[in-house]
Order: C-alpha cells, then structure tokens, then sequence
C-alpha cells in the first residue's frame, strides 16, 4: 500500500511517502529548488519520495492532499457574501485543488490517466493532528493543532485512540492564535514570511508590560477556545492573503494588524528602527498572552480528555518556550511534537490520515528521528570534497579518529560544517545538516553571527545534548529530541554553556539519543570526554538560505563563509589559511558509510 502525502499551493510546499504504514521519506520543496518556504506543486519532493520508496507516480495507490475546499464551506459562504475579493480567492483555491492531478501530471509528462491513485482530501487541521498523533509513541493521547489558518479554521484538538481521532473542539476564522502572533510580529517591524520565531527570541529581553492591553488582543475563552480582539487586526475584513508566484517564489503575507491596534500601542516599528526596551516589553507582552491562551486550552483538553500525553502540531507548535510550559503548568506528563510541525508537516499528516481514518489500518510506527529527506553516496561526496583540494587540507579518517579531531576542532573554537547522512525533516538542523561550536566561549555566538550567520544579534543559538546528561545541565529531562522546547539551564551551568543559554536563563535543545543518531551521540560524547560537557552548539548549515541539501550546497557555504573546517562522510576539510591547525590522521577510510540513524 502506497500513500504519497502532499502539501500543494501553499507555503513550506513538502511530499512524504509512506509503504505499508512505514514512513520511507519525506522532504520539504525547499531543500531541493533552494527558495526558502517554497509554495507550488513540489514536484522535486515528489520525486525524491518516489525515487526512495522505488515506485514510480503511476503506482501509487493514494495520493493524500492536506486541504479540503469545502470544509465549513457554510462559514465560506457567510463571508463571501460580505466581501466579494474573499469569494474570488476561495473559488480559487478551489480551482487549484480540483485541478491537482493534472498538475501533477503534467509535472511528471504523463497522461492524467496513468495517475491510477485515488485522491483524498484531508482537512487541514485533521491532517496537522495526525502529523503528530498517528507518528507518536502513545497509543492514546489529547491532540491540539494550532496555526494561522487552514481551511477556514485555526485551531483544533480532538483525543485520540490507536487509529482514530475524536475532535472535540475548533476555532473557525478569523479567530487565531498564529494570525495574532504574525499581526505583533509584524508590528514589530518583522515582515518576512516565517519571523514569528525572530520575535519569540526577543520577548526574552523583556517584561510583560503591555500584558492586560495584550489580553484585549487575545482571551482564552471556554475549556479550550479562545477569541481574538477583532478590532486590532484587518484579515477579517480584508482577508489574509499569502501570495506567491509559483514553486520557485517565497510566499509573501499581507498586512494583519490594524490602525486601532497603533493607536492602543503606539506606531508600528519600521523593519529599520533601531529595537528599544519598549519593543522587547511588547514581544514579551505578546509572548505571555500566547501563553496564557494555550495554558487553558492545554488544561481545558487535559480536563476534558483525562490523557497524561499530548500531540501538538500546526506552526504555533513551534513556540518552543510555550512548549516547554506544557510540562510544568498541566497534568500533562509527556509531549510530542513532530520535527516539521507547520505545514510541511502537512503532508505526513494526510498520508498517515488515509492510512488509518480512511483504510482503517493498524498504526505501527513511530517517528524517533528526523532524518527522512536526501542521503548522498560516500562516493559522491569524496566527488566534492575532491573539487576543494586546491583551497583546503583534505585529510580521510576512519570512524574513530573523524570523531576525535573533529571534537578537538570544536573544542580549539572551530566553526565546524557537519555533513553526514540524510537530511533532517523539518526546520532544525538536528546534526545531519548542522555547524557546531564550542558552546563554553561566550563569545561563540558573535562570532558564529559576524562570521557565518548574519543574523540579528538578539537570537539565539541552540545546543545539542547527549540525554543521559540531560538533567545535569536542564532543570526538565523530558525529550525534546526535535528541538521544540526550550529548558532553563541550571543556574550553576549557565557559565558552562554560556554561548547556547538564552539571556533568560534557557535554551532550545536538541536532546540526542545513540539510537537516533549514533555518530552524532557519540560525536557529542567524545566532546564530553575531552572537555566534561558533552553540548555544542548546533545551528543550521546554511547561511540566508534553506538549509544545505546536497554535498555542493554544504561546500559552496564552506567556501563563501568563514566557516573553518568542513567535517563531510569521512572527510575533514580545513581551509589552508586554517591549516596550522592540523588534524591527527587515522586509519584509511573504509569506503563504507558511517552509521546513519536507525529506521
Ligand atoms: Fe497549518
């Protein structure tokens, strides 16, 4: 049984594949056509995943579409009469989806009739709950979906029992927890697609000052509802178009929040204004309104489900700073959130929905790892690290002396490029796709930024811990394995890892098994034997652009950056300006792939 997931005409564009209830492969448009949040048909991931599960599009037996036109088409119907331009974007949309096996068609040069799949339409929020529920470890559990708008909605949560999902509530537009948070972090002079996380950094800065006027903005409302304060924001009536040209074009949003809202809080800060106290009082505001809103819907659903585990998914899921209170302000013990949790996600949730909601199969996976996209052959990176040999010292290692001397870069203040394996499924490097640090050296996080990086300074960079040290260095132990939560450091070991520890006090990190990533634990272990603390700082291989993909991409930021050394299979690459610093040489390579995460 063949069930190819599809996220289309929508941002994070994104194909999974999943073969006798097993996910094979799943890879978001982005990391393979190079433009950031890409939208459109994602033909590209389409044909990663069909080239990993070694089928062709004419064999698949379902194709899963995370959309359904005419969900709430009632609601639809409501609003269009009120605003004309809302009717013509929906019979849009609708267009699109209807026309989706053309497309894909087309893409592929094949007549629409080869495609013998049957096409199912899953709703939004169906398909972000089954993303996290139906790939998590409980056989039972409360699911919360929260995002900007899907389907007319923006909010779900449903409880969940083997392979089925009971809803037990929704939000229907324009009422949203992810509009809200885009519409402030627009005010706050943030207006790229996908800043929301730039403002969660900065709400560590500062107090909730502005708190009781954020509560007129947004209210928790019911065991697990809420309302937003119409008059601050514009898409209910003026819509909240996301635009794009087509696969190969960033979406773009338009403007959410509304002339009352400036006159409540002031003028909006232009994306060039210098950030003051006031703007991190105001992320801080928003922030904390956010988290009371969830706090009562996660203890509404805990109430009214009884469960001691919770699936989050949807882009508000990614707050990893309200995750993390999930633990510590609920009955909930134990919380998964799926490591694409927007809306690439999307496309695992409707294949996983057909699977079990519409083929009544038996749920018999998990997902414990990240690493579901490309995987390069030892042979085409020893191909690629070859073309650098005139501007870097190549050297090759077995297993053991790569981890030595790559820790010992590390440990010397390298900025190491870390290449190994598939890449991870979702917006986190999870150290397949990484550059690591020494996260001991405060100055590390300037360093990264002047050097690589470029990013705003208030940002933070997140580290990578081995889980059997977990509690030694966090004050929670929980997994968080997809760095989706973030941990107040110990007190006493905030000097340790100071690069990596957020100005709060906390950090976002990526908690790390031997059995997801071996090579990657147990680079992380060798760092610990060398220095007693076994956490780099581990921040995405790329620079302004979607993480690295290929060996090409990993050696093209190498050489345009002023990254040190390049760790790639079992290569170590120092650029020869950097060459003094000399690696101790092992044994010749095997020619054999080093471990890669268990499937
Ligand atoms: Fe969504």
């Amino acid at each position: 049984m063949i069930i190819l997931g599809v996220n289309a005409y929508h941002a994070n564009a994104a194909a999974a594949i999943v073969v006798d209830g097993r996910l094979i492969a799943a890879v978001e448009e982005e990391r393979l056509n190079r433009v950031k949040y890409a939208a459109g048909l994602p033909a590209r991931a389409i044909q990663f995943c069909l080239n990993r599960a070694g089928v062709k599009l004419s064999e698949v037996d379902h194709i899963a579409i995370p959309r359904d036109p005419y969900a709430r088409v009632g609601t639809k119907l409501r609003f269009a009469m009120r605003m004309p331009k809302f009717a013509f974007d929906r019979l849009r949309v609708m267009r699109k989806f209807a026309g989706v096996r053309e497309d894909l068609a087309s893409a592929f040069e094949i007549p629409p009739d080869m495609i013998r799949a049957r096409f199912h339409h899953i709703e939004h929020h169906r398909a972000h709950m089954a993303s996290a529920f139906f790939v998590s470890p409980f056989e039972s559990a409360a699911v919360l979906s929260a995002d900007g708008l899907g389907d007319f909605a923006s909010f779900m949560c449903a409880s969940g029992e083997g392979p089925r999902m009971r809803v037990l509530g929704e939000v229907a537009f324009p009422h949203s927890l992810g509009i809200y948070y885009t519409a402030l972090t627009q005010y706050l002079g943030f207006w790229k697609f996908g800043d929301e996380y730039k403002v969660m950094g900065l709400a560590a800065y500062g107090q909730p000052e502005f708190l009781d006027e954020f509560r007129r903005i947004v209210r928790a409302e019911g065991p697990h509802s809420f309302r937003l304060g119409i008059p601050y924001f514009v898409h209910q009536s003026q819509g909240s178009e996301m635009t794009w040209r087509d696969a190969t074009s960033t979406p773009v949003l338009g403007r959410l929040f509304s002339p009352y809202l400036e006159t409540r809080l002031g003028p909006a800060r232009k994306a060039d204004e210098p950030l003051t106290q006031r703007h991190h009082n105001l992320a801080a505001s928003m922030q904390a309104a956010l988290e009371e809103v969830l706090v009562s819907c996660w203890k509404g659903l805990a109430a009214e489900t009884r469960q001691k585990s919770l699936c989050l998914a949807g882009g508000v899921a990614f707050n990893c700073v309200a995750n993390a209170k999930v633990l510590t302000t609920t009955p909930f013990e134990r919380v998964y959130v799926q490591p694409a949790a927007g809306d690439a996600g999307l496309s695992v949730g409707a294949a996983f929905a057909v699977e079990h909601e519409i083929l009544g199969r038996p749920r018999e996976f998990t997902m414990e790892h990240a690493y579901w996209g490309p995987e390069y052959s030892v042979a085409e990176m020893k191909q690629v690290v070859a073309g650098a040999a005139s501007e870097a010292a190549i050297a090759e290692y077995d297993e053991s002396a790569l981890l030595e001397s790559t820790a010992r870069h590390i440990a010397a203040g390298k900025i190491v490029g870390w290449y190994q394996g598939a890449a991870e499924w979702g917006p986190r490097a999870l150290g397949n796709r990484s550059i690591l640090a020494d996260p001991r050296r405060p100055e590390m996080k300037d360093i990264l930024n002047r050097r690589i990086k470029h990013r705003e300074i208030f940002r933070p960079f997140a580290p990578s811990i081995i889980e059997e040290a977990v509690g030694e260095f966090f004050e929670q132990t929980h997994p968080s394995p997809f760095m989706t939560f973030a941990y107040p450091v110990r007190h006493e070991k905030r000097s340790v890892i100071p690069a990596p520890t957020h100005v709060d006090g906390t950090a976002r990190l990526q908690t790390v098994s031997r059995s997801a990533n071996p090579l990657y634990w147990k680079l992380l272990r060798k760092f610990g034997d060398r220095t007693g603390v076994p956490v780099v700082l581990n921040t995405s291989f790329n620079d302004n652009e979607p993480i690295v993909c290929r060996p090409e991409e990993a050696l093209d930021c190498f050489r345009r950056t002023q990254m040190d050394v390049l760790v790639m299979g079992s290569a170590i690459l120092e650029k020869k300006s950097a060459a003094a610093f000399a690696g101790t040489r092992g044994g010749d390579d095997s020619g054999e792939r080093f471990a890669t995460p268990a499937q």
